[in-house]
């Protein structure tokens, strides 16, 4: 799809349908979006942990208890190491954030183009996730997104509700 266009059109989608599995071959186009992401000094401190099996899919979705996030078929989370991520050296400041940030972007244009729906999600419960996907010590969440079909007969909003460019953009 065009670039362009594909920024446009992507929106947050809360309506998916449960019935429809994703095939490897498209979750793995997404997940090798991630992969390619930039990092700071490359250091590429990431893990993306993808939940497919209902089981832990049931344990996952306690984190975040909004009925349409129970619909999802697949669950993407995107896990970081602060130990591995870039620190700047004069005030300590860890590039970890930024990082999983752009990972994240990189795989939810990469569902879109592919007709996946997605949705950033941060206010879910971090210690029922931790738990349910074995989060390691030294690693943290950053971010989840379902990744799913759109169920049949859902129409985007189409209205993307925006600051206009001249707000946002200082040209000095
Ligand atoms: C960092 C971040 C966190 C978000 N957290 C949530 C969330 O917890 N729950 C939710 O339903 N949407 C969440 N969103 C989605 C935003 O509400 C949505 O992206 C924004 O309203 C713009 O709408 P659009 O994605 O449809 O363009 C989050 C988005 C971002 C970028």
């Amino acid at each position: 799809m065009e670039f362009y266009q594909l920024i446009e059109q992507r929106e947050s989608v809360r309506n998916y349908d449960p019935e429809r599995k994703v095939s490897d071959k498209v979750l793995g186009r997404i997940l090798n979006a991630g992969r390619l992401a930039p990092s700071a000094s490359n250091r590429q401190p990431w893990t993306f942990v993808l939940v497919s099996s209902n089981e832990k899919l049931k344990e996952v979705k306690a984190c975040y208890q909004r009925s349409w996030f129970q619909d999802a078929p697949h669950i993407l989370v995107v896990v970081g190491d602060k130990s591995k991520s870039w620190v700047r050296p004069y005030d300590g400041y860890n590039s970890i954030e930024t990082d999983l940030a752009i990972a994240m972007d990189h795989m939810i244009l990469a569902a879109e183009n592919e007709g996946i729906g997605t949705c950033w999600i941060i206010a879910f419960d971090y210690e029922k996730l931790a738990k349910a996907i074995g989060l390691k010590k030294e690693e943290v969440i950053y971010c989840i997104t379902p990744l799913g079909y759109p169920r049949e007969g859902y129409q985007k909003k189409g209205n993307k509700i925006r600051k206009p460019l001249e707000e946002v953009v200082r040209f000095i």
